[in-house]
């Protein structure tokens, strides 16, 4: 097994190599633009990660890794116009720098683009390889309506949020993980399990990214803090302070989920601090810790060699204490 590191390398150079044309250039100019900030590059190095972990070959498996790449990117310049987020990777957000129609037309274009790169597997794993992403794909735009949807109502449950996480974000890691594994011939139960491992990181995944929309520092988070708070998010952190605030906290979340005029320097300094009066911090990372036991466990049913196992065992370590 190579390092993250490694694995990141043959994803960044590939990525490096795709020609895009030249014209137009507002449809191609966004793209380049998104691919080349940079970003985790999680998921395409879970593709091989889990090809090479299950026997595979991951020259094999870059063209899909890829396209898994692209997808998430797609899925980033529609979700900022729709969280109205300003700074991605630490730079202006597509429909910042250019416009909302840029970023739904360049957002398309990947999509397709994505799809174009995941047609490249070899023709016996095409169809179940096509079958996964178009299927994943599915789920994630129900998640991200979901989502949306949880923002004007207040009455969402913490299962309602962790169906809606599932499918917006864990089941692309879920994919992830499954389509290298298809691509290393490995037999449906082991296929499933390491699908289940993708889904249980990437629920961590999405509670963590919610904790540091809190906490985190935006220089390094990429990200402008305060978003979720601003735009009403049913995160794992609001749902609990619905349920558990009492008396002066009970008010004042109330009234800030009320006032659609708030102002980012008050409200989101003010709901925090309702977070860190109710301890919501340390429960949220105590439900890190139950998804994390889950893809463990999950990894121990893949029946993986040493190295493999570990690899993947730490890879889960080391995004519970992600700082981006
Ligand atoms: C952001 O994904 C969207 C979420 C699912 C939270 P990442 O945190 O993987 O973003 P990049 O690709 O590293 O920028
Ligand atoms: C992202 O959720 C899920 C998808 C993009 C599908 P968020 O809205 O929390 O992601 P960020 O924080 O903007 O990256
Ligand atoms: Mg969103
Ligand atoms: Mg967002
Ligand atoms: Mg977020």
């Amino acid at each position: 097994m190579k390092t993250y590191d490694e694995y990141l390398l043959m994803v960044n150079s590939a990525i490096q190599a795709i020609d895009y044309p030249q014209q137009p250039a507002g449809l191609y100019e966004p793209i380049a633009y998104t691919m080349a900030l940079g970003g985790k590059r999680l998921r395409p190095v879970l593709t091989l990660m889990a090809c090479e972990a299950m026997g595979g070959n991951p020259d094999h498996a870059l063209n899909a890794a890829l396209g898994i790449e692209l997808f998430h990117n797609f899925t980033l310049l529609h979700d900022d116009v729709m969280d109205r987020a300003d700074v991605r990777r630490g730079q202006p957000t597509v429909h910042r720098r250019w416009n909302d129609n840029v970023a739904i037309l360049s957002g398309d274009a990947m999509l397709t683009l994505a799809t174009q790169h995941i047609e490249l597997v070899d023709d016996r794993h095409l169809l179940a390889a096509m079958r996964l992403f178009n299927r994943t794909a599915m789920q994630i735009y129900e998640g991200q309506q979901w989502d949306m949807d949880f923002e004007h109502r207040h009455d969402v449950t913490e299962q309602e949020y962790i169906e809606m996480i599932r499918l917006k974000t864990s089941v692309l890691l879920g994919c992830a993980c499954r389509m290298g594994a298809i691509l290393a011939d490995a037999p449906q139960d082991r296929q499933q399990a390491i699908y289940d491992m993708g889904v249980a990181m990437g629920l961590a995944f999405q509670l963590q990214d919610d904790m540091l929309d809190v906490w985190g520092d935006p220089e390094t988070f990429g990200k402008e803090v305060g978003g979720d708070i601003m735009n009403n998010k049913k995160t794992f952190l609001l749902i609990n302070a619905q349920q558990r605030a009492q008396g002066d906290d009970a008010l004042e979340l109330r009234h800030w989920l009320n006032d659609p005029y708030a102002l980012r320097d008050q409200k989101y300094p003010a709901v925090r601090a309702i977070y860190e009066r109710l301890g919501l911090r340390q429960l949220s990372e105590q439900a890190i810790d139950h998804y994390n036991a889950q893809a463990i466990e999950a990894l121990r049913r893949v029946g993986l060699a040493d190295d493999a196992y570990s690899a993947f065992a730490a890879l889960i370590n080391r995004l519970t204490t992600r700082s981006k």
